[in-house]
């Protein structure tokens, strides 16, 4: 989607009060269909994504010989089965979506096939030698553009296991690198420096997949995959922790707010921001489905729950390297809140923000400047002084969902309305989001 049309966000005049849902999990969705794609027999997603980047998972792996049956947000996903998948009809279209081309790189790069993935112009200038550099180690044939840009050539086939140490804590890398090594002859490994969410662990384990994972600790954690098939499953989609930041943020900023986010993903390695809040001053509660105050479920399932928050004075504070990943995708939301908060709030650590959907720190700081606030650009991450008064202004979300959400929100504690470019583009991600924001002001 373009930068087509300005959307001007006018100031809350009121707290943020009452409940919300979400939309279910972008990350759970995408790995759904393409596990799913993987498996023997048929998976049933309950709550399958609306986002535009799912809608390019689903008709990725149907290009590539899934049977897809869809009844609203119920998705059946018919595996390739015992023939692997089939070539597409020319490029397979990944859309404007990182995950569904990384993960998708992995999961082909163990069957004989020749496909070139590609992908809207957003998506052709992202990093992707990340995955093509472990997926030629395993020993599949990959190419990448000048750049290590898509499009990206793979020709699969007899994969061997590999120990692999991530040289960025990602989530898409690691899951590129596990689903490979489904179909490799000895265990895979993936090493990560942090953390990062681990939905793909938790459901290939629920498929059967033998996967034993290092414990403990913000430290560097490893996951060993042996080779094996993956069996149908029936799985309920919780909210997406994501798509619950932006509300939660603005709550914890505009006076007066009590809101809460039902049946909400709590799994720890997502919900790093809560931590963030708390330390800031919010209050936040969370109350996990089955009545207790952990949020905590089986380990091959993912935990559900609640999340009540009450605006409270906020407290600048530090994010450095081993939080990031828990909340990668909700930075460019703290960078704001920081706005609202005493004293100063630094986020070091987080360079791969610049290659994200948008240059978010760039994009980012720009924004926040255009609307008053004191803001510092680092290569890693960003300094904000606050707290501002935000005012009226003109900022460009840069193609970015993640980046017109955030000013959206910004625009409830300006002091006039923000006009924001390419708000539409929220649809990659939360389809309804300014109705849903609008139903709680
Ligand atoms: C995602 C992982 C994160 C995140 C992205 C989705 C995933 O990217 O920013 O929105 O589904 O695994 P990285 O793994 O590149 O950090």
């Amino acid at each position: 989607m373009k930068d087509t049309k300005d959307t001007e966000v006018l100031p809350a005049t009121r707290p943020l009060r009452g409940t919300a849902s979400v939309p279910a999990d972008k990350a759970i969705s995408h790995r759904g269909a393409i596990l799913g794609s993987l498996a023997t027999g048929t998976t049933v997603l309950r709550g399958y994504s609306p986002a535009g980047d799912c809608r390019s998972t689903i008709a990725a792996v149907r290009g590539l010989g899934a049977e897809i049956e869809e009844d609203g947000d119920v998705v059946c996903v018919t595996g390739w089965g015992d023939g692997g998948p089939a070539a597409p009809d020319g490029q397979l279209d990944c859309g404007r979506s990182g995950t569904t081309m990384r993960l998708l790189s992995g999961a082909l790069a163990g069957f004989p096939l020749k496909v070139v993935l590609s992908g809207d112009p957003q998506l052709m200038v992202r990093p992707m030698e990340r995955v093509a550099e472990p997926l030629r180690a395993m020993g599949a044939t990959v190419a990448t553009a000048a750049g290590g840009v898509p499009p990206i050539g793979l020709r699969g086939g007899s994969l061997h296991g590999i120990e692999y140490e991530l040289p960025v804590a990602s989530a898409q890398v690691k899951s590129a690198v596990l689903l490979a090594g489904l179909r490799a002859s000895g265990p895979t490994t993936v090493i990560e420096p942090v953390p990062s969410r681990d939905h793909t662990e938790r459901l290939l384990r629920a498929m059967g997949a033998r996967v034993v994972e290092s414990v403990g600790g913000d430290g560097p954690r490893s996951v060993r995959v042996d080779p094996g098939g993956l069996e149908a499953l029936e799985l309920t989609i919780p909210g997406d922790p994501s798509a619950a930041a932006p509300l939660l943020v603005a709550a914890a900023m505009v006076p007066g707010s009590d809101l809460t986010v039902v049946r909400v993903g709590l799994n720890p390695t997502r919900t790093g921001l809560l931590g963030v809040l708390r330390r800031m001053g919010s209050t936040i509660e969370t109350v996990s489905e089955s009545g207790d105050k952990s949020g905590d479920a089986a380990r091959e399932g993912e935990p559900i729950g609640v999340i009540r928050i009450r605006h409270r004075p906020l407290q600048g504070t530090r994010v450095g390297a081993a939080e990031i990943p828990s909340m990668v995708d909700e930075l460019p939301l703290l960078g704001l809140l920081a706005t609202q908060a005493e004293g100063t709030t630094e986020v070091r650590g987080a360079e791969e923000l610049r290659v994200k959907e948008s240059d978010r720190i760039a994009v980012l700081v720009a924004g926040l400047r255009a609307l008053g606030a004191d803001v510092e650009e680092l290569p890693d991450g960003f300094v904000v002084n606050g707290p501002t008064p935000l005012h009226a202004g003109d900022v460009t979300a840069a193609g970015d969902h993640r980046m017109a959400m955030t000013f959206a929100v910004a625009a409830l504690v300006a002091s006039g309305p923000v006009r924001v470019a390419g708000m539409q583009t929220v649809g990659d991600s939360f389809p309804g989001f300014m109705a849903t924001l609008q139903g709680l002001r």
